[in-house]
C-alpha cells in the first residue's frame, strides 16, 4: 500500500456505517500515490450515536479532510461549525474539511454528477429527466439546474418528486411512467432500482436514441437500464463516474490540485473485484 507513513504523513478518511463495500480507500489512496501526496485513507465505520464523538475525534488528531456517506449526510450538519450553500440547498454534506480546528462542510455530489454527465454533454439548455426523489436525486438535480439545464423529476412518489422540484428549482414533476410521453436529452436514475438486480425503472421502450443516460446505480456496472439505453442507440454514462469526479472534487478541495482521473478509475474498478 502507502510506501512509508511517518509523524508527517496526513490522515483523511470516510465515515459511514457500515463500511465493508465502500471503494472510496481505494480511490483516494491511489490517487496519493499518483500525486506524491503524504497521506493516507482510511474508511471509518461510526455508528449514528457515535457520529458527534467520531468527528470531536478527528479535529482533536488533525485529520484533515473527511467523507461522509450512509447513513450520515444529513444528521451530520448538526455537528459542523460551518456548512455552505451549496450543502444547505441540497440538504446534505458529504465532504468535511478540517480547517483551522474548523470542521466546515460542503457537497461535492453535484459536481460529481454534472462533470460525469459532461464527459459526454454539455448541459446548457439541455432536456434533463431524473428518475428518483431521495439524496442522490437532490444533488442531480442541484448540479442541472447550477449548469443551465431544465428539469423534470420522475418518481414512484410523486409527492417526493414535487418537494425536490420545488426546493430545487425543477420545472418539471411526474410519474416513472410519466417518462413515455416526454422529450428528453439526458436521461438520469437516482432510485435504487437495478441495484445487484437485473431490474430497470423504465420499460426499455420509452428510452430515446440519440440521448445521454447515466445511472447512479453503480452495482453492476452495465445496469439494465445502461443495457437498454446503449441498446436503443443512446450514449450511457456509468455510475462510477459520479463517484470518481466527487471524489476528484474532495482531492481538489484540500490539495489544490487536479485529482488523476483514470487512476481513480482504474482503483475504483479493481476495488469492486472479488478476491
Ligand atoms: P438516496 O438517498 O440514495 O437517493 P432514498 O432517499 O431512499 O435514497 O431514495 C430512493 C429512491 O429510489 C426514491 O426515489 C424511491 O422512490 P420513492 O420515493 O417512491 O420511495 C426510489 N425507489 C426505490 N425502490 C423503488 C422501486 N422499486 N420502484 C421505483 N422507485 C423506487
Amino acid at each position: 500500500m502507502t510506501a512509508s507513513i511517518t509523524a508527517n504523513t496526513a490522515l483523511c478518511g470516510i465515515v459511514l456505517h457500515p463500511a465493508d463495500h465502500t471503494r472510496s480507500p481505494a480511490m483516494h489512496n491511489a490517487a496519493f500515490r499518483e500525486m506524491g501526496i503524504d497521506a493516507v485513507y482510511h474508511a471509518f465505520d461510526v455508528a449514528p450515536e457515535d457520529l458527534e464523538t467520531a468527528l470531536q475525534g478527528a479535529r482533536a488528531l488533525g485529520i484533515r479532510q473527511l467523507a461522509v456517506s450512509i447513513p450520515h449526510k444529513l444528521d451530520v450538519m448538526n455537528h459542523l461549525d460551518e456548512v455552505d450553500d451549496v450543502a444547505l440547498a441540497i440538504g446534505a454534506v458529504n465532504t468535511i474539511t478540517f480547517e483551522d480546528a474548523s470542521l466546515r462542510g460542503t457537497n461535492t455530489d453535484w459536481q460529481g454528477a454534472v462533470r460525469a454527465i459532461e464527459r459526454e454533454t454539455p448541459l446548457e439548455g439541455q432536456r434533463a429527466v431524473v428518475l428518483g426523489a431521495g439524496g442522490a436525486a437532490r444533488a442531480v438535480v442541484y448540479g442541472l439546474r447550477n449548469s443551465g439545464a431544465h428539469v423534470t423529476v420522475l418518481n414512484r412518489t410523486v409527492e417526493r418528486a414535487e418537494r425536490v422540484a420545488t426546493q430545487l428549482g425543477a420545472e418539471g414533476v411526474g410519474k416513472l411512467e410519466d417518462l413515455s410521453g416526454l422529450s428528453y436529452d439526458i436521461l438520469v436514475n437516482t432510485t435504487s432500482v437495478g441495484l445487484n438486480s437485473d431490474t430497470s425503472p423504465v420499460p426499455s421502450e420509452v428510452l430515446r436514441p440519440n440521448s445521454v443516460v447515466m445511472d447512479a446505480v453503480y452495482e453492476p456496472e452495465q445496469t439494465r437500464l445502461l443495457e437498454d439505453a446503449r441498446a436503443a442507440g443512446a450514449r450511457i454514462v456509468e455510475g462510477k463516474w459520479m463517484l470518481v469526479y466527487q471524489a476528484a472534487e474532495q482531492l481538489r478541495i484540500w490539495t489544490g490540485q487536479e485529482a488523476p482521473l483514470e487512476t481513480m478509475a482504474a482503483a475504483f474498478d479493481a476495488a469492486g473485484q472479488p478476491d
